[in-house]
């Protein structure tokens, strides 16, 4: 009965190490990586810089991987927290569609953007956190399309409200694994034939991340038509507002300059 008891902790407890220990070694790796591809130890040859993109994104994966495998460990541990703040919301999704810019490009997919009236809402949350959830649906949407396709990208409110929605002309998901959908280590089985890499860890982060911030994450899907997720946060009180508009009137004097 005892060591039924004892070894998730244990389990959990290896895993934050694990992820501690691995992510200074990476980040020296990458570190390293970046000062050998901009030759500051020497001009490369064509062939060698190559190697070294394809070293640097592995390390990137990893990077990544690990990151997400701290998340869930907290998430499992119930020590997951947040750090709000007020940001604007259109802002900081712009910022991800320019960040993605060249991955849509290179798949050949078009982006269009619908955003309804209200071009500046405040939302009181971890702001890194949100953005790594449109960062996912993002990276879905691009990952699960075939031959270029079709993003629109929406965002509208209702009720107090504002909401993100992607939706794509990629290859949907199973009717029968819809409810699985949000669940740790879930992929699905068309994609498993079509992609092998990947974890099954971004929307278990993005379901829990959204939820912890007061919102609610959905979606709609047809299997060979495409898929459409849908992220809904509260907008800010009135008194919020003032201190959502002082980091950005600081950013656009930056940018400015
Ligand atoms: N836009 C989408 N189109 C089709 N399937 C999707 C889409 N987004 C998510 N999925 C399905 O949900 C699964 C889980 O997604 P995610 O948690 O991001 O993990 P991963 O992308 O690493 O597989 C995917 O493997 C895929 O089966
Ligand atoms: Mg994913």
């Amino acid at each position: 009965m005892r060591t039924q008891k004892k070894r998730p902790s244990m389990k959990f407890d290896f895993v934050t190490i694990a992820s501690h220990q691995l992510r200074t070694p990476l980040s020296a790796m990458k570190w390293f990586l970046e000062m050998l591809i901009a030759g500051n130890a020497g001009k490369l040859t064509g062939r060698q810089r190559e190697f070294l993109s394809e070293v640097y994104k592995s390390n990137e994966r990893m990077i990544r991987l690990v990151n997400d495998l701290l998340i869930v460990s907290k998430i499992t541990q119930k020590s997951f927290r947040l750090s709000p703040h007020p940001f604007v919301f259109e802002q900081m999704v712009a910022s991800v569609i320019k960040e993605v810019k060249p991955i849509i490009q290179s798949a050949q997919i078009t982006v269009v953007c619908k955003f309804d009236a209200s071009p500046r809402t405040c939302v009181n949350a971890d702001e890194d956190k949100i953005r790594q959830v449109i960062r996912t649906l993002f990276d879905n949407a691009v990952r699960y399309m075939v031959d270029g396709g079709l993003i629109i990208v929406r965002v509208d409110h209702r009720n107090r409200h504002v909401a993100f929605e992607i939706q794509d002309t990629g290859v949907g998901i199973p009717r029968n694994e819809r409810a699985k959908i949000f669940q740790q280590f879930f992929r699905g089985s068309n994609i498993v034939r079509m992609r092998t890499e990947g974890t099954g860890l971004g929307l278990f982060i993005a379901h829990a991340i959204i939820t912890a911030s007061g919102g609610s994450i959905s979606f709609t899907s047809q299997e060979g038509k495409g898929s459409a997720f849908r992220v809904s946060l509260p907008v800010s009180q009135k008194g919020l507002m003032a201190s959502c508009e002082k980091p950005l009137k600081k950013k656009q004097r930056r940018v400015h300059k």
